[in-house]
């Protein structure tokens, strides 16, 4: 199967099938040069599938860069180790260095690529269920520096994006569970029938169902693929529909110091409670629709309730994290609210008064 993601002389596709990893040459091997391509991974990713790539690739030699699994991969430092370690390796414009794992491996390639000489080629092969339904597709790059997390990076697109649902079988559940945030996002946001879709087949995505993943990760990266189309560079309130739950997942991620404590994607399920419920308290939505979010997410393991995080500290304390937010302009934030299941917008006059106040009750449990 090929979603496109239509963006003009940056256009690309997204390639997803089962076994596709062990099977890369007819997407790969045109971005060999001299029988030679250059995949940057981390240690994890390495030993499970690196051996799969390579196998489906006869003929070709892969160079090989391989970095410290985790967040804390994502700095300074080894963004300058990938790409002296590209400039030694000989990469020139018009090569593409494949970025194989998780979105940290992503981001920090797809960074590395958007500056070196300035500008070269990269694919991305996402191996994680947050990075085959996000991070790999609409060219969001970064690393994080210590005034916080991405905020140094580039937009930066990919030629091409592959993605195998079959190598999810070795990612942990939480993990996983980490990335299905995402996907129901995609529901929330404005597809109902697809959040009755999640609701329905959640439970097969978590349990390794490869048909509800193979669903689940299409339709995924079809809706960011018109979102991305639509609004690459997030200026038209169309892309950042993508961050429902961020806002308020940003201020849970800070509090837990961006730690194993708390996961992106575990952030983002808390936090998109947090958005139905203010959404609903301000009467701007059904309390019933919140209330079916939060029996949905809950109902598979994801932590929903802020007090059951045992946070020491105020609600004023998670508002200055928002306030911190890179998304913060003019003084004010952009909060994504719902209308409903599906009817996402984005509002600038969502008081930060009321949300101290909305989450001073929530913390209090
Ligand atoms: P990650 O890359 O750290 O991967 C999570 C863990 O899973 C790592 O330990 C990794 O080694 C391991 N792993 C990866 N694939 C595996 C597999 N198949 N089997 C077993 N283990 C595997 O984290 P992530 O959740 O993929 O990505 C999080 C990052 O993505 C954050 O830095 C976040 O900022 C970024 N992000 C970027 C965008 C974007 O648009 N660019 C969107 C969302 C998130
Ligand atoms: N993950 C949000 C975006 O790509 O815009």
């Amino acid at each position: 199967m090929i979603v496109d993601v239509a963006l003009g002389a940056r256009a690309y596709p997204i390639h997803i099938a089962p076994g596709l990893l062990g099977a890369a040459a007819p997407v790969l091997a045109p971005f060999a040069r001299g029988g030679r391509l250059v995949v940057v991974t981390d240690e994890t990713v390495a030993a499970l599938h690196l051996e799969t790539l390579a196998a489906g690739l006869p003929g070709i030699a892969l160079e090989t860069i391989v970095l410290p699994p985790g967040e804390a991969t994502k700095d300074w430092a080894h963004l300058q180790l990938v790409v002296e370690r590209l400039l030694a390796l000989g990469i020139e414009r018009s090569d593409a260095v494949v970025a194989l794992g998780g979105g940290v491996i992503g981001d920090l390639v797809g960074f590395a690529c958007s500056m070196l000489k300035r500008g070269c080629r990269f694919v991305q092969v996402p191996t994680t269920l947050l990075s085959q339904v996000d991070s790999s597709v609409g060219g969001k790059t970064a690393i994080n520096v210590r005034a916080g997390k991405n905020l140094v990076g580039a937009f930066h697109q990919p030629v091409a994006v592959l993605i195998d649902p079959d190598v999810l079988a070795t990612l942990p559940r939480r993990e996983l569970m980490a990335g299905y945030a995402e996907v129901v996002k995609y529901g929330l946001i404005n597809d109902a029938d697809f959040f009755a879709w999640c609701e329905a087949h959640g439970e097969a995505v978590l349990n390794g169902d490869s048909a509800a993943q193979i669903h689940a990760i299409a339709h995924s990266c079809r809706a960011k693929a018109a979102v991305v189309a639509a609004d690459e560079r997030e200026t038209d309130d169309v892309r950042a529909l993508l961050n429902l739950g961020h806002t308020f997942g940003h201020a849970f991620e800070a509090e837990t110091g961006f730690s194993s404590r708390l996961l992106h994607g575990e952030a983002v399920a808390l936090g998109m409670v947090q958005a139905f419920r203010l959404s609903a308290s301000l009467g701007l939505c059904a309390a019933a629709d919140a209330a079916r979010v939060a029996r949905h997410l809950a109902g598979l393991g994801f932590t929903i309730e802020p007090a059951a995080l045992n946070l020491d500290c105020s609600a004023a304390r998670l508002v200055e994290h928002m306030t911190h937010d890179k998304k913060m302009s003019a003084g004010r934030l952009a909060f994504i609210m719902a209308r409903g299941i599906g009817q996402s917008f984005v509002s600038r006059e969502v008081e930060l008064a009321d949300v101290e106040a909305f989450l001073a009750v929530q913390l209090a449990g």
